[in-house]
């Protein structure tokens, strides 16, 4: 893969700016249940059936938004939704990120299974009800900044990927976590237009990473269930990297000891590295990280280190150079 020719697209015309718009808060479900913090039974029913959100399947699991989290950026200003839900990158859909919406159609998110496993004492597979009823749902506000030197400020439902991570029991020699996308040429078509690169897409983190509390499963985005083009049904969130480590449509959760090889990192471990951690003061080989720009409104802001996450994750990083 060494001479594939990377080219995100963030030459493309932002037409997808609209004004902001007010985030309605969803009701909480599972706390108001009593639910909350209650141990992983696979197979449990899905347990909002009186109060369906939109994105529910009529026969498959209701989406639970959990409640707000008032820990995480409370007072920031969220990105307009209709941006967050029509300006993606899914790189499986299209590179033009306003087309992956129209793309869509035919991808199937309904069943759905992650295979858990690697090197672990409790491999599992976990179903869309799972992971909706099987975990402590919550809603977070992040930032979100992509390599490309745009950002929004999202709400994701789900929760933490931890709680995950501990139940799969990894064993003392795993030391990092390896994701990969669902890989279907046949519902993907972007997938056909660039067959040299390594699909599935795969991202991976290491275990102290992915442990960390910030380290999110979302299930949904504006208390909704994710569509299709943001992840569906599920995905990572990784607030304090760059976007492209936050893999979406996730199949496969692998515990390993080596670090796993990534899809952006085997295309160019120069531009996408393993780590990717946002750092104003290094900048990508082609173009500033110093700033960004805020997608939405279209304002230009600095960028902060570690996304401004460093005083929760800087301590991951003691030897950070700059
Ligand atoms: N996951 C997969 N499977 N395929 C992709 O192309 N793009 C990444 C990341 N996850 C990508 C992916 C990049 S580059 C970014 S910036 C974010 O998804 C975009 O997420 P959003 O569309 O929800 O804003």
């Amino acid at each position: 893969m060494a001479h594939v020719i990377v080219r995100p697209p963030w030459h493309l015309p932002e037409s997808a700016i609209t004004p902001e718009s007010v985030y309605h808060r969803r009701r909480e479900f599972l706390r108001a249940l009593g639910f909350v913090g209650g141990g992983l039974a696979v197979g449990l029913p899905a347990l909002s059936q009186a109060a369906p959100q939109a994105g529910s399947s009529p026969k498959g699991p209701a989406f639970n938004p959990g409640s707000r989290n008032p820990e995480h950026n409370p007072t920031l200003r969220l990105s307009d939704e209709s941006v967050a839900i029509g300006y993606n990158n899914y790189y499986e859909f299209s590179t033009t990120k306003t087309r992956v919406r129209e793309l869509v159609g035919k991808f199937r998110t309904d069943p759905w299974t992650i295979d858990v496993g690697g090197l672990c004492e409790k491999p599992m597979k976990l179903g869309l009800p799972d992971l909706l009823a099987g975990f402590p749902q919550e809603e977070r506000v992040y930032r979100f900044r992509c390599v490309e030197a745009w950002s929004m400020v999202v709400p994701w439902n789900g929760f933490p990927l931890a709680e995950l991570i501990t139940r799969a029991k990894p064993k003392p020699e795993a030391r990092f976590v390896a994701f990969t996308t669902v890989l279907r040429p046949e519902e993907m078509p972007g997938i056909a237009r660039m067959p040299d690169y390594p699909w599935p897409y795969t991202e991976g983190l290491r275990l102290d990473e992915a442990m960390h509390p910030l380290s999110f499963v979302a299930t949904g985005i504006y208390g909704k269930a994710l569509p299709k083009q943001n992840g569906a049904p599920v995905r990572l969130v990784v607030p304090w990297k760059y976007g492209y480590k936050s893999i979406k449509s996730i199949v496969r959760i692998e515990f390993t000891s080596k670090q796993p090889s990534t899809l952006w990192e085997t295309l160019n471990p120069r531009e996408y590295p393993f780590e990717s951690n946002v750092d104003p003061q290094v900048p990508h080989p082609r173009w500033s990280q110093a700033t960004e720009r805020v997608v939405d409104t279209g304002e230009r802001i600095p960028t902060l280190y570690l996304n401004g996450y460093a005083p929760l994750v800087g301590k991951l990083y003691p030897n950070r150079k700059v």
